[in-house]
């Protein structure tokens, strides 16, 4: 059940799967494959596709004497055009020490290794947009370029993506040659997740343990969230967790609909640890007064300003810092008409201001903040 695991079978993904595979046939000609770009919303299988077509790809080549290489970059974390660069290096078996080269010693390198291979090499850079977004496109032109330079081997870059409008943002000679193909990866529906399920729950638990209904639940949480089969996943995982935790025969519905708290609250969790300290600074005056206006919300910020010594913000700064809480979904605003007083925007919390302040008081400044709170 855990993410990274690959499965051997990718229900509802015949399509993709046939798409990339006869795009990418050339290579057991030994000949070089287009591009490929793909992009579909989070969770619709695209990394564990492109991983299982490279597999099976792998396999077959070795057996029929046709060998070729890939290498697998995920931009999220290897977010530099050194490490990329690295990456890419490793899948011909070239060793970059983690720092010390310049990028055009590792570009020189990885030509030089290419060259007497005499190979095809696939790239395959996940979450691409990460790279993008931090970096710019240059690396992409230039890995694009890459085969003008080569003598005796060819790369070809398959670029992957949960942003579907970061195609729009390139520039257009490295879109149109990273387009040169493009696979989508709709979300999958109710029913598919369902079977997605069946399928993966069929490995991880032992027959009879889930519970009537448990499946179908977790398949239609997250069809509502865009189906997304990592969210699926997650939540029979979780709820396996919770039923083997407290020593339950069964996984029943139940498990599911705590699982999903658990879930959420994590989610919460890491959101608001990334916050800045007045988004949490505002975020403890909502907890202590949920239900408030703006205004109200104002004034106990400031007094909790006050007594750690901080500079406020400005009124209208924190109404901004509550319109980005209410974005996150960690707050929800509603205007509400007072009659002559006029409308205000009142406040409430999407999580129970008990799990909040537990997270906020892992800020330093804030845990003495409410220990005080607490003691008086
Ligand atoms: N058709 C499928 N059958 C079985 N498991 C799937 C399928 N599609 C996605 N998954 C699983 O769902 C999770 C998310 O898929 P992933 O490929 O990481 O999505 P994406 O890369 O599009 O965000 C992974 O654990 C993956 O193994
Ligand atoms: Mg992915």
């Amino acid at each position: 059940m855990r993410p990274d695991y690959i499965p051997d079978e990718l229900p509802h993904r015949d399509e993709q799967i046939s798409k990339i595979s006869s795009i990418l046939a050339p290579l057991l000609r030994g000949e070089k494959p287009n591009n490929i770009f793909i992009y579909g919303l989070t969770g619709t299988g695209k990394t564990a596709v492109v991983k299982y077509v490279l597999l099976k790809f792998k396999e077959y080549a070795t057996k029929i004497g046709r060998d070729f290489n890939y290498s697998y970059v995920n931009c999220r974390y290897d977010d530099t055009t050194y490490r990329v660069l690295a990456k890419l290096a490793e899948g011909i078996g070239v060793k970059i020490p983690f720092t010390g080269l310049s990028t055009s010693e590792v570009f020189n390198r990885i030509i030089t290794a290419l060259d007497s291979l005499s190979t095809s090499l696939v790239v395959v850079l996940d979450e691409i947009d990460f790279l993008v977004k931090k970096r710019g496109d240059e690396l992409l032109y230039r890995l694009t370029r890459i085969n003008e330079e080569l003598k005796g081997s060819k790369i070809t870059i398959i670029g992957v993506t949960n942003d579907v409008k970061f195609m729009e943002r390139l520039d257009p000679r490295v879109k149109s040659s990273l387009g040169e193909e493009e696979v989508i990866f709709p979300p999958y529906d109710a029913i598919q997740l369902e079977d997605i399920l069946l399928h993966r729950a069929s490995k991880a638990f032992k027959p009879g343990v889930l519970d009537e209904g448990v499946i179908s639940l977790c398949a239609s949480i997250a069809a509502k969230e865009h189906g997304d089969a990592r969210r699926a996943l997650d939540l029979l995982r979780v709820s396996g967790e919770l039923a083997e935790r407290e020593g339950a025969s069964k996984v029943v519905r139940d498990h599911v609909l705590r699982a999903r708290m658990e879930i959420e609250r994590d989610r919460v969790a890491e959101v608001i640890k990334t916050l800045p300290l007045h988004g949490k600074l505002v975020l403890l005056s909502l907890a202590i007064n949920p239900g408030g206006t703006t205004g109200e919300v104002y004034n106990i910020y400031r007094d909790i300003c006050k007594s750690l010594a901080v500079e406020p913000v400005t009124q209208r700064r924190v109404s901004d810092i509550i319109s980005e809480l209410d974005m996150l979904g960690i707050i929800n605003t509603r205007i509400v008409n007072r009659g002559r007083y006029g409308k205000t925007r009142v406040i409430n919390l999407n999580t129970d201001s008990e799990t909040l302040i537990k997270v906020l008081s892992e800020e330093r400044k804030i845990e003495a903040f409410i220990k005080n709170l607490r003691s008086r």
